[in-house]
């Protein structure tokens, strides 16, 4: 695939010369694409699975890559998302490569991390995406991804949104429900073009994960279920504006355990196989996204351990691969850095204010979620137990609980493993201005999105006019 076009990056060069992004880039097919070389692997600390993390001590202070997390603090502010490009593109070839040799597209689930440069540098690597909204297939297209990469998956797209990735050329709208089939057969028809599909359905598989990440249980408002997905796949071949193309699963986020995996595979393929008798023969098999990462000391599938499953499923069978994997391509690749304002007793309790908050990561309020926070200068003397919290103005506003750690008002705290679901959720409430983010590569930091102003924060805002504000 060729990438199309590379999205405006500011070039803060922290001493040498701004690299460009070419050198990842290129006409190499997903199959092509090397693992990452031995010196790149030995340049950054790397994971148990072989990916690159990306971050690291040296001489007593946290670095992304070979960026000094203070000096980005100081010249950027916090708080501030800080990426590493290296576990970023670590993480992706990694994926890639287990799957070399079989047709395979790896389509990154953007809603995990949508910044315009990660997008930018996924394209330039043969990635494709999944995509649950418009303004998202607008994201890929302002980052120069090329849409017919793209599969279109949830639960309720607009008309307007088909008839833009119609116009587009989506891959394939992963279809939830009856009626959703029947809109988009009526909105292809106006444009007297076909919808190429694949049905979203719903194993009934329990992935053993967050009720709220769980997606594949009978219950769940995704996909159609498995029992009448065949049912809908012959009225759909019915359909002259509908082109079927193949068949989709996702059945939860944050999985380690392969077994639910197994077992959602294994009954979609046995429908791929029933749906021959009726003369439908799909060209793809989309097993979705879903592989867990270890925040705390979750145990993740390895890679290698997830395609040899895959790999083993589809022996014997032609359709081409799809995976939607969005948080094991980017949560290690970030962190959230954040400064400590205020450092406070309450009874038994010690907090640490700092000033990132719930808006900026909202990830431990909303699911209780668990994040590693170190001090990017680790004191020797001093630790004690605290509760590290924002300073917006709710009682679920908190990092993290019960935190052994050595700090003092002023000290700089790296929330790690923020690369997923993190600046991707955030939000302006308390009027606060979103953080801002930077990518860093080797030595040079880019800052790929400037903190919010507050003129920006209210410039979509009217007042009322006086007769009525009276
Ligand atoms: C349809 C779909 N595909 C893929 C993903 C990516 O999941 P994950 O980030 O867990 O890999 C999601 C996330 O919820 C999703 O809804």
């Amino acid at each position: 695939m060729r990438h199309q076009g590379s999205a405006a990056t500011a070039a803060e060069g922290a001493g040498r010369t701004v690299g460009s992004d070419d050198d990842e880039s290129g006409d190499a097919a997903p199959d092509d694409v090397a693992r990452p070389s031995a010196a790149e692997l030995d340049r950054y600390a790397v994971t148990p699975a072989g990916s690159v993390r990306g971050f690291h001590y040296v001489d007593g202070e946290l670095h992304a890559e070979r960026a000094a997390l203070s000096a980005i603090a100081q010249r950027f502010g916090t708080p501030c998302y800080v990426y590493s490009r290296a576990a970023l593109v670590g993480a992706f070839r990694e994926f890639d490569a287990a799957f070399a040799g079989l047709p395979h597209l790896v389509c990154y689930a953007m809603k995990a991390n949508p910044s315009l440069a990660i997008l930018d540098l996924f394209a330039s690597l043969g990635s494709g995406f999944d995509i649950v909204s418009g303004g998202e297939l607008a994201r890929v297209q302002a980052a120069g991804g090329d849409p017919r990469n793209v599969v279109f998956s949830g639960v309720g797209k607009s008309d307007a949104e088909m008839e833009a990735a119609l116009a587009a050329g989506v891959l394939c709208f992963n279809v939830e429900s009856p009626a959703e089939l029947d809109h988009l057969a009526a909105v292809a028809a106006r444009m007297s073009v076909r919808a190429p599909i694949s049905f979203r359905v719903n194993p009934d598989v329990d992935p053993r994960t967050h009720p709220y990440i769980a997606t594949g249980l009978r219950e769940s408002k995704f996909g159609v279920g498995i029992d009448c997905a065949h049912a809908l796949y012959r009225r759909a071949a019915a359909m002259p504006s509908i082109e079927i193309r193949g068949i989709d699963m996702h059945i939860g986020s944050q999985i380690t355990e392969l077994a639910p995996y197994r077992e959602a595979a294994a009954k979609m393929l046995s429908l791929v196989d029933a749906l021959v008798g009726d003369g439908i023969v799909l060209s793809h098999v989309d097993f979705g996204g879903g592989l867990g990462t270890r925040y705390r000391d979750e145990a993740p599938v390895a890679i290698a351990d997830y395609a040899a499953m895959v790999r083993e499923l589809m022996r014997g069978r032609n359709e081409r691969l799809l995976f939607e994997p969005g948080r094991r391509l980017v949560a290690d690749a970030g962190v959230l850095l954040t400064r400590v304002r205020v450092v406070k007793a309450a009874g038994e309790r010690r907090f640490a204010v700092v000033d990132a908050a719930m808006n900026d990561l909202l990830r431990p309020a909303l699911y209780g979620a668990w994040h590693a926070v170190d001090a990017v200068h680790p004191r020797t003397e001093g630790a004690a137990r605290y509760d590290i919290v924002g300073p917006v103005c709710e009682s679920g506003d908190f990092l993290a609980h019960d935190r052994m750690l050595a700090l003092a008002e002023g000290d700089l705290l790296a929330v790690r493993s923020a690369g997923a679901y993190a600046m991707a959720m955030s939000s302006n409430y308390n009027a606060r201005p979103r953080a801002s983010e930077v990518l860093v590569d080797d030595d040079v930091t880019h800052l790929i999105r400037r903190r919010e102003t507050f003129a920006e924060l209210i410039a979509q805002e009217t007042r009322l006019p006086p007769q009525s504000a009276r």
